[in-house]
């Protein structure tokens, strides 16, 4: 047990650094602060994507073309500056999700984060990011958010996005799918192609993404054969979708530094369901 003197001492800290979030002055160009934190200019699709403000958003882009990146972003800035704020970020796996998570505490590097674990981050003006494991949507039905991520999202289960909307329900909260697509089937690709209105569908093309050498893009091109490439790049969902790369397979392709690269160690207490 911490002595008492130890116990007050962090106590003082949690408040200081409380008074700091809360006294920090605003964000007044989030591009600027974005673009500082990653060490790299936004593309103009990023730069819009970082600002939206739609409850119901879809997100259709190419294989690393910066989605998870500027949502991650996204999600920094939205913690910083409505503090309090809930959000959940979900994907196939809970590595996936953690992903998320890891990406937006690169961001939020310089903020006072009171607990950072690979699964959760919590910042001293009370903003949660928690990333849940898509393939458990038991864990997930219950919850409450004021925004709701899912990542890769035509690979989730259908169930996953059944137990998501009700997330925000009651807060009147947004929810972000995003994804490169994965077959003519689930609920990404039906939210895509339905004729509801409820949803804003954003797409992202190749020429929109300046950071991909026209080299990669042949060599892409040549190992995938023209059926893929169409899926993983030119944003068509397939019939019969080809089982020959994963998306993994893929991402790996570009580098291995890739950020999806990155596999956190997530050992088992840090994950506990969030309510
Ligand atoms: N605007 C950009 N300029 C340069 N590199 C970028 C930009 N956006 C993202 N990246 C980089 O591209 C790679 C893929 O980004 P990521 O967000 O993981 O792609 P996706 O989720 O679309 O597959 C990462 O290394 C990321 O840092
Ligand atoms: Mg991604």
């Amino acid at each position: 047990m911490p002595s008492p003197n130890r116990a007050a001492s962090r106590l003082l800290a949690d408040i200081s650094a409380t008074l700091d979030s809360l006294t920090a002055p605003a964000i007044t160009d989030p591009v600027a602060w974005v673009e500082e934190r990653l060490g790299f200019g936004l593309d103009p699709w990023q730069r819009a994507l970082l600002i939206d403000d739609h409850q119901r958003l879809l997100l259709c882009c190419p294989r690393q073309s910066g989605k998870s990146t500027i949502v991650a972003a996204r999600t920094a800035y939205l913690m910083v500056s409505r503090p309090g704020i809930r959000i959940v970020a979900l994907a196939p796996t809970i590595r996936q999700s953690a992903m998320l998570a890891a990406k937006t505490a690169d961001v939020l590097r310089d903020e006072s984060l009171v607990t950072e674990t690979a699964t959760k981050l919590v910042l001293a003006n009370g903003s949660t990011l928690d990333a849940l494991p898509g393939d458990q949507p038991k864990t997930v039905r219950g919850a409450t958010a004021d925004v709701v991520l899912i990542d890769e999202a035509s690979r989730v289960r259908d169930e996953l996005v059944v137990a998501a909307l009700p997330m925000v329900a009651a807060t009147a909260g947004s929810i972000t799918m995003l994804s490169t697509p994965a077959g003519a089937a689930g609920a990404f690709f039906d939210a895509w192609t339905s004729d509801e209105d409820e949803w804003l569908r954003s797409q992202v093309t190749l020429a929109d993404v300046n950071h991909y050498s026209e080299k990669t893009i042949k060599t892409m091109r040549r190992r995938l054969g023209e059926r893929m490439f169409s899926q993983e790049f030119e944003n068509r969902f397939l019939d019969a979708p080809g089982a020959l790369f994963s998306a993994e397979d893929i991402n790996a392709l570009f580098s291995r530094k890739t950020a999806d690269a990155y596999e956190p160690v997530i050992p088992a207490t840090t994950w506990s369901p969030l309510f």
